[in-house]
């Protein structure tokens, strides 16, 4: 029998909307805000408001494009948590309504799990190989950064993540104190693409196990600038190239490093990333590389399904659909922690 899953992201700044027949995705609509560029970060306030205007287009266009009706729908499964909480608020109570006036279930998904499971996801591009439990999955993204031991769908254990700034955000203040608009991790990784990594040296941190730390990197960025600057005013236009692919380097090279650490420690050789970060072309290289070599079997997810979209949103959700977990119409969103 086919089911059909709509699925719902409204965690942050992107109003994404996906249809799903079983595991084969039909549709994937995300809008993004610009509103949000002028100034430095995400706004909450007007992330809401963008949302409420956004939401009922995309999730009509999403219907459209995957030749789908509301009645064919068989549940809605939308973000829980974590994120920010009247964007959150935005998605639950569309679902809740729409669900409701259906006579369908809700399903209730926690971001960070769905940017693992975005791995499984098929679509018309032709069948993906996908990752074999357990592997490890580094999720990167503007709010975290997490290595995570995948057992099973729903059995996951953060075995190391960052005590100060995700990985994105790294990438984001690098950029600002550049002058680079937010988000500037995009950027930051085109800008690398022309520039040696080699160029310059930052001191990286020194944490024990297998957590990460990324402020102490910003700073040394931001005096090592500040220094500069006083000898040169325009040392950033005539080496933002570099500067990019320097910061870039050492930043790719932290989160490998505890990778690798923390393949040895579990003996798992399956290796996967998720998160909006996992768009970055030296990321990838890297993690590409490791497979080359045959040490490890690696997987890194298509650009589409990087950063925050509803195709893994359904995806999740659908996992959830063939176990029977539904939601209760009083479930409310959660801003941090979740389910990991
Ligand atoms: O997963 P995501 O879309 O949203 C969150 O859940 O945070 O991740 C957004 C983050 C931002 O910090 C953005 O700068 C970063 O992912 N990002 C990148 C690249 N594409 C997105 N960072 C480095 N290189 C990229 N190509
Ligand atoms: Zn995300």
């Amino acid at each position: 029998m086919r089911s059909y899953i709509l699925g719902i992201e409204s965690s942050c700044d992107d109003t994404s909307a996906a249809v799903l027949c079983n595991d084969q995705l039909l549709s994937n609509i995300i809008a993004g805000q610009d509103v949000h560029m002028g100034f430095g970060g995400v706004v909450p306030e007007l992330a809401s408001r963008a949302h409420q205007q956004n939401i009922i287009p995309v999730i009509d266009l999403a219907l459209k494009t995957a030749g789908v009706t509301p009645d064919q729908l068989s549940a809605v499964a939308f973000t829980r948590g974590p994120g920010l909480l009247g964007s959150l608020l935005v998605g639950i109570s569309f679902a809740k309504g729409f669900a409701m006036a259906k006579g369908i279930p809700i399903i209730e998904v926690d971001h960070l799990q769905s940017h693992i499971l975005s791995h499984f996801i098929q679509d018309k591009e032709g069948v993906r190989a996908v990752p074999e439990f357990p592997f490890l999955c580094l999720t990167v993204s503007g709010g975290h950064t997490q290595i995570v031991e995948v057992r099973n769908y729903f059995d996951m254990k953060i075995i190391g993540r960052t005590i100060d700034d995700a990985a994105g955000e790294a990438f984001d203040k690098a950029a600002k104190i550049m002058g680079i608009p937010y988000p500037g991790g995009p950027l930051v990784d085109k800008y690398a693409k022309s520039g040696n990594p080699d160029a310059f040296q930052f001191s990286k941190p020194n944490i024990q196990g297998l957590d990460y730390s990324f402020s102490g990197l910003k700073t040394s960025f931001l005096y090592f600038l500040r220094d500069q600057l006083k000898e040169n005013p325009r040392f950033i236009d005539e080496n933002r190239d570099d500067l990019c692919a320097s910061i870039q380097r050492t930043i790719v090279e932290v989160l490998m490093d505890k990778l690798i650490k923390a393949s040895k420690q579990t003996g798992i050789k399956q290796i996967a990333i998720a998160g909006g970060v996992s768009a970055n072309s030296a990321l990838r290289s890297a993690v590409l590389l490791l497979g080359e070599r045959k040490t490890h079997k690696v997987f890194i997810p298509e650009f589409r399904y990087t950063t925050d979209n509803a195709a893994m949103i359904a995806m999740t959700g659908y996992f959830k659909y063939l176990k029977g977990e539904f939601a209760s119409q009083d479930v409310t969103p959660y801003a941090r922690g979740g389910m990991l």
